[in-house]
């Protein structure tokens, strides 16, 4: 071991050995190492050494395994909704149970390996070291790495192939479920499903299109009336058969200067409680049915092209605001507005429910409607503009 210089020059450290160079390091960082100890003997591998090697790559292995576990159950599982008695309902009903256990257990095994890895692998060392101000000058940086090297190489992880690369796959996966679950966000906006009572999928439709004459799914139009929330639960979650949610309304329901939000509720589906649940949560389908008094229907003014949207002082506004979506459920009747509460819009409920303040810029899309034979409140078609905010491809 040669004498190391106090102030050494580039010339000096270029000379110098990782060993000199962690001396130099230790010194010049005032460092004084009381006790080290490396935890096995060097040049033989004694067969304790070789249980403790076993115990810590089987940890890391396990978490591997563990995460990549959590990625294929992710990506692969069976995760949509079932309900209670359809098949496939238990594995909807693990799927999230799944997720947590696999990645909590990946991150718990990867930390239990690298506290094994830490007291069995890593030599031993007391040091004590005084505090100093100040940057860090070139010395300083080239020490530090060699100090690091020397950990490496002393930890022993470099030679220790297999438990070196599990560590890594443990750490890599773990590190990669935790960004998987951003993949969820990841929606094609243009691919169609099913059309239901929530759309098809698409931003351009909803419950509603149901109703369309023109429905993108080519089938005829179907009798969608206007569904009143009754707001009903069942303690055991189960519904009597035939027990909806949803109920007609009937053309003299709503009072004159009353608003009601409506839901889109198919005739196929009346009395089904699931599929009205299905109906209150799509995302576009909540409509606010407004009922004029006299003088202020005779103030209306329509918008050219839905000049028969309305049934006599009855109108329906989607509720879903045209600037980012919130519920612009606040009607003042007085002033004759509704109000956004998420960033103050104000649509004029007397003219079409345009856009008078805030950001908002077009008007809150009008549902056809009409009365059928009974007296119920139907839809009269689809709206005629995609409902809510703008998105790249709506002309309107
Ligand atoms: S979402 Fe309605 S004003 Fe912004």
């Amino acid at each position: 071991m040669s004498e190391t210089p106090k102030n050494p020059s580039p010339a000096d450290l270029d000379r110098m050995s990782d060993a000199d160079l962690v001396r130099l390091g230790t010194e010049m960082d005032e460092v004084d190492v009381r006790f080290r100890e490396n935890r096995w003997p060097e040049g033989v591998t004694t067969r304790a050494e070789k249980r403790a090697a076993r115990t810590v790559t089987i940890w890391f292995a396990l978490s591997a395994v563990l995460a990549l576990a959590f990625a294929v159950i992710y990506i692969a599982w069976p995760w949509e909704y079932r309900g209670e008695g359809e098949d496939g309902y238990w594995l909807y009903m693990v799927y999230t149970p799944l997720l947590g256990v696999t990645i909590g257990l990946s991150i718990l095994f990867l930390g239990f390996g690298a506290v094994q890895f830490t007291k069995k692998f890593v030599p031993e060392e007391i040091s004590v070291q005084t505090r100093h101000d100040g940057p860090s000058d070139e010395a300083d940086r080239r020490t530090i790495v060699a100090e690091l090297n020397d950990s490496w190489k002393t930890s022993t992880l470099g030679r220790r192939k297999v438990m070196g690369g599990l560590l890594g796959a443990g750490v890599g996966l773990i590190g990669l479920s935790a960004i998987l679950p951003l993949g969820g966000m990841i929606k094609n906006p243009w691919k169609r499903g099913e059309l239901t009572v929530a759309g098809d999928g698409t931003l351009h439709t909803t419950g509603w299109t149901l109703a369309s004459s023109s429905r993108p799914d080519g089938l005829p139009a179907e009798k969608v009336y206007l569904g009143r929330d009754t707001g009903k639960v069942f303690p055991d979650g189960h519904p009597p058969a035939g027990e909806g949610r949803l109920v007609r309304i009937h053309v003299e329901d709503l009072a004159a200067g009353g608003l009601e939000s409506v839901f889109p509720l198919p005739e196929n589906d009346l009395g089904d409680f699931e599929a009205h649940m299905h109906s209150i949560h799509g995302v576009r389908n909540a409509v606010m049915l407004i009922r004029f008094r006299p003088e202020d229907a005779a103030r209306v003014i329509k918008r050219k092209g839905q000049e028969e949207f309305n049934y006599g002082d009855l109108y329906a506004y989607s509720k879903i605001c045209t600037h980012l979506a919130c519920p612009t459920s606040l009607y003042e009747q007085q002033t004759q507005r509704f109000l956004c509460p998420c960033h103050q819009s104000q649509f004029n409920a007397l003219e079409y429910a345009k856009p008078i303040f805030g950001p908002a810029a077009r008007a809150l899309p009008q549902l056809p409607i009409a009365v059928d034979s009974e007296g119920y409140l139907v839809a009269n078609g689809d709206f005629i503009e995609p409902v809510g905010p703008a998105f790249w491809e709506r002309r309107s």
